[in-house]
């Protein structure tokens, strides 16, 4: 992450830390020095505003665990006092518990922007990767952490979604056994899921160092996808977008605050406000809605073990995904084709969602089923093809050229400003 920084020791002690440990030549070469694109538009900002809500979901869990009973007989009640009786009790639980929808908002626009710019072709495959890893724990933490306050909602989920394992063939009744801890969702199961809740978001803490190391190595992308070739092509990290990931991530928990405090359960089941009970199943078990996509695509497959291949091939082909996109061309802005198909793959990924809350039966199933199909064509054919068949726009020789034709190239504004910053 260092290796850009012009940090100089001054003092004495500066002097003695840089020989022995040298951090503050790593923070400022990753955070202040650091070369970045001068073009980098909103949609860079959410890689901090992720950051962000990870410490916060850090901070207010480690304050919930404080007063939580992970066990069947009391967590139900013990998360109520928290509401209740716990000095801003309701504050800290509503900013997890909304914080996690949030989280998953803006890792969906995160992977949606790194989809549209060409974020995980070479060379930045491995934050890509790193990505998708992280993605896959936040999905197991928040599944597990939704357990927790063994509501109907957190128990029955647990039973439909651990039971699928059984569909493997041979050891899969067995791996469910294990996996609870007994032979159904009980304390044993909450017990681990309240462990391994605590233990996930500080592996993605650790993942999220690798991914920010990884980028830092290659160098960000940037809308146009076209490698900085000059100094005047970048501007220091700070302060340039300090402060706008600080504005974006002003923004972000105002849109995030809206939610805490005049509709907090909005992203919530009722049924969860009903205490978890072995012997009434609700009508429908409904998954939060960030699984809601990759639930429609497991119940699109009639048969168990099927659909389980699929819900995790679905993930699972993502981190190969650098390797099916055949273009040349990194950014969608220059790909006329691979644009159109990309906000059809948005619009069928929105469209999966909402058949993942819809029951399982007649048109819903059968419009399940054309839309897998084409989640994964887009992957396997179309990404694939498009780099043959496609005649991508001509690319700007630098990120400055296409700064200064954004900017009229001299129709206001003189032809130097917008490089200003970095010939000083
Ligand atoms: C806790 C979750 C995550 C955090 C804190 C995080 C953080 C960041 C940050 C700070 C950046 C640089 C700024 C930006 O591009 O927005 C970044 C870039 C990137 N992220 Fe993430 N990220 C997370 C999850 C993911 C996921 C789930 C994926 C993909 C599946 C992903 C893929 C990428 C890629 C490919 C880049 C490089 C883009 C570039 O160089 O411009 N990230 N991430």
């Amino acid at each position: 992450m260092a290796g850009h920084s012009n940090y100089v020791p001054q003092s004495a002690g500066a002097k003695w830390l840089e020989s022995r440990l040298p951090v503050i030549s790593l923070i400022r070469g990753s955070f202040v020095d650091f070369p970045t694109p001068k073009n980098l538009n909103y949609f860079w900002t959410f890689g901090g505003i992720l950051a962000v809500i990870l410490v916060s979901q850090i901070l207010t869990g480690i304050v919930l665990a404080m007063h939580y009973i992970g066990s069947t007989a009391q967590a139900f009640d013990s998360v109520e006092r928290i509401m209740r009786d716990v000095n801003f009790g309701w504050l800290i639980r509503y900013l997890h518990s909304n914080g996690a929808s949030m989280f998953f908002i803006a890792v969906y626009i995160h992977i949606f922007r790194g989809l549209y710019y060409g974020s995980y072709k070479a060379p930045r495959e491995i934050s890509w990767i790193l990505g998708v890893i992280i993605f896959l724990l936040m999905m197991a933490t928040a599944f597990m952490g939704y357990v927790l306050p063994w509501g109907q909602m957190s128990f029955w989920g647990a039973t439909v979604i651990t039971n699928l394992f059984s569909a493997l063939p041979l050891v899969g009744e067995s791996i469910v056994t294990w996996l609870w801890g007994g032979f159904a969702v009980d304390n044993p199961t909450l017990t681990r899921f309240f462990s391994l809740h605590y233990l996930l978001p500080f592996m993605i803490f650790g993942v999220v160092i690798l991914h920010v190391w990884a980028f830092h190595t290659t160098g960000n992308n940037n809308p146009t996808g076209v490698q900085p070739k000059s100094k005047q092509d970048t501007v220091p990290f700070h302060p340039y977008y300090t402060i706008k990931d600080a504005f974006a991530i002003v923004v972000f928990f105002v849109f995030f605050a809206w939610f805490v405090f005049y509709s907090p359960n909005y992203m919530g089941h009722p049924d969860n406000y009903i205490e978890a009970n072995p012997l009434v199943t609700p009508a429908h078990i409904v998954p939060e809605w960030y699984f809601l996509p990759f639930y429609a695509i497991l119940r699109a497959v009639p048969d168990k073990l099927g659909g389980v291949v699929l819900m995790f091939g679905a993930i699972a082909i993502l981190f190969v995904l650098p390797w099916l996109d055949t273009s040349k061309v990194r950014s969608g802005a220059y790909r006329p084709l691979f644009k159109q198909f990309f906000w059809i793959f948005a619009l069928n990924a929105v469209a999966l969602g909402y058949l993942g809350a819809m029951p399982a039966e007649g048109i819903y199933v059968i419009l399940s089923q054309i839309c897998t199909t084409y989640y994964f064509a887009h992957f396997l054919i179309i990404l694939p093809l498009l780099g043959f068949l496609e005649k991508p726009l001509p690319l700007p020789a630098s990120i400055s050229e296409a700064v200064l034709k954004e900017n009229g190239g001299g129709a206001g504004m003189p032809a130097g400003a917008a490089a200003a910053p970095e010939t000083k």
